[in-house]
């Protein structure tokens, strides 16, 4: 059994953590288990085509169609086929799925389903109820070393070999050191990307430093043009803002403007079930005229709010809102990456010895636009089948920490990233112009080349993935639309972001 070394505590790095058991492995998280992670804030649930009437094939015809045309096929019915096994696991774990009176489990629909296809815990309890489950089953494991406050910062590459990764911990006298950790296996389960937007769902742990990592080894990065935003965060000025969950629609909740007219009837067929990305336009569409948009749930929901959405009824309460009678203020709000470190369908990525699994992984299986809970579905079928992978790997020992030394003092770059997050909001939004990209990269480029933090520096490394790969696309399709090009482009290709070094160079046409 090779040496494993696991970034991240999400759900990916935990299932994948359970799944390799009893083989040991060391799982990294910088926040204590459990917390820092978008898993553990999931309010809808995981796709799963269980159901009566409903049909695997009919759950990979729903993704593919979301996912405007760039879905790898043979991934996404993997995954979908494997989605029943994998509910199995988590209620072994000890997930508390809803159920009915006859003891089944209880599915919801979101929007784009063509089924009640969500399995979920108490209204929109999901994230914190299967989180809670793992990371018990984790802590409870003997085969499982937690690393608690630790940040991995490099991949660590001999010839051309990920052997492990250079860590930010804290030593035995409470002072923050780095040390080296060897494994023959580095599995990348470090989530999204949110915290490059001024306005997002994600933790501030989700910002993309697995992305950043993996291009800096020269791993291959796919679709990173493709962000998704979510139609209704509440806007109260929060950050991370938070979500008022899609189910809310599913049960009738209306997006209203503050003349009291239902905008989305306008704009699409199935007004507020319409596909993320263009109810997302719809609300972007509202704000930046000043017309308020809000998700009115009172007819729909109204007295049943808290017992049916206790996250969602606890935001807005704090808040002083009342969804019970008042509408819920919305902003599209950057919320899941549908592009990543390219995988093959068992989290294996282009270099030997590195796996990526979860948010921070490209399978293939999303596309140009991720069809709701299809994440958590992806994140526990690729966590167990690279797990299966890497058991198969051969012989090899325990993750091994080298000598922890000081880590080195990091100027503060606070300004710099704020600049940064305004600059991905405003150009590589919901809306994007190929003169605001231009723009955007000439800035982002000063940013990581201006001798600020080493979290700065990879954070506009990633953004710039994202533009450089936006700012190629000519077309608009699923997340990422531009204004200047806004129809669909029928040669399209998924998309290769620029190796590091061709970055560097890179000065876009204004
Ligand atoms: P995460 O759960 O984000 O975990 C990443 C882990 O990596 C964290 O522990 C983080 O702290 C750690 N990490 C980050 N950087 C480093 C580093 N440098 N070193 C070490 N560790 C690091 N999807 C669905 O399918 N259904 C839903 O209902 C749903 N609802 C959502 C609601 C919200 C509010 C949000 C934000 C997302 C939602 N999503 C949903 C998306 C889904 O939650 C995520 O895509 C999924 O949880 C990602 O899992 P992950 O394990 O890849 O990442
Ligand atoms: C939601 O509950 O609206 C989010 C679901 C998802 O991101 O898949």
């Amino acid at each position: 059994m090779p040496s494993i070394l696991i970034i991240g505590g999400g759900l990916a790095g935990l299932f994948a953590a359970l799944k390799l058991a009893p083989h040991p492995c060391t799982l990294l998280s910088p926040a204590p288990l459990g917390e820092g992670a978008s898993s553990a804030w999931a309010q809808g649930g995981i796709a799963a085509a269980i159901g009566e009437g409903d049909s695997v094939e009919s759950h990979v015809a729903d993704t593919l169609v979301a996912g405007a045309g760039l879905c790898d096929e043979a991934m996404v019915r993997l995954m979908a086929s494997e989605a029943s096994d994998r509910i199995l696991d988590l209620l072994e774990f000890g997930v508390p799925f809803d159920r009915d009176l006859a003891g089944k489990l209880v599915q919801s629909r979101e929007a784009a389903h063509s089924a009640h296809r969500i399995v979920r815990v108490k209204g929109d309890q999901a994230g914190k109820a299967i989180m809670a489950a793992l990371v018990q089953a984790a802590r409870a494991a003997p085969s499982i070393n937690i690393i608690e406050g630790a940040e991995a910062r490099e991949l660590l590459v001999e010839a051309g070999v990920v052997t492990g990764a250079r860590v930010r911990l804290k030593g035995a006298d409470g002072a923050l050191a780095t040390a080296e950790l060897r494994a023959d296996a580095t599995v990348l389960a470090t989530g999204g990307i949110g915290q490059l937007y001024a306005v997002t769902t994600n933790p501030k742990e989700s910002r993309g430093d697995g992305l950043a990592m993996a291009a800096k080894a020269g791993a291959e990065i796919a679709n990173a043009e493709f962000v998704q935003f979510h139609p209704t965060a509440i806007d109260i000025g929060k950050d991370p803002a938070p979500l008022a969950t899609e189910a809310l629609r599913g049960e009738g909740a209306t997006l209203v403007n503050n003349a009291g007219e239902r905008f989305m009837l306008k704009l699409h067929k199935d007004a507020e079930l319409a596909p993320r990305d263009v109810v997302a336009r719809g609300v972007f569409a509202e704000l930046v005229a000043g017309r308020r948009p809000a998700l009115d749930a009172t007819k729909a929901v109204g007295a049943h709010f808290p017992e049916r959405f206790p996250s969602v009824y606890a935001a807005c309460k704090a808040a002083g809102i009342d969804p019970v009678t008042q509408p819920i203020p919305v902003t599209p709000a950057e919320h899941y990456h549908m592009g990543g470190v390219k995988t093959d369908a068992d989290g294996r990525s282009s270099l030997p010895g590195l796996f990526a699994i979860g948010e921070v992984a490209c399978t293939g299986v999303h596309g140009a636009n991720r069809l709701a809970s299809n994440s958590l579905l992806e994140a526990v079928v690729f966590a167990a089948r690279a797990a299966e992978a890497i058991k198969a790997m051969g012989p090899g020992g325990v993750v091994e920490m080298g000598t922890l030394r000081p880590a080195p003092e990091e100027p503060d770059s606070a300004t710099g990233i704020a600049e940064l997050r305004a600059l991905m909001s405003r150009y590589l939004g919901v809306q994007r112009t190929g003169e605001g990209m231009a723009h955007a990269i000439g800035a982002l480029q000063a940013l990581r080349l201006g001798g600020g933090s080493a979290m700065l520096e990879d954070m506009a490394l990633v953004a710039l993935l994202i533009a450089t790969s936006a700012y190629a696309r000519y077309e608009s399709r699923g997340g990422h639309f531009r204004t200047d090009f806004p129809n669909a482009d029928p040669a399209t290709q998924p998309s290769t972001a620029m190796p590091v070094a061709a970055l560097d160079a890179f000065r876009p046409a204004r």
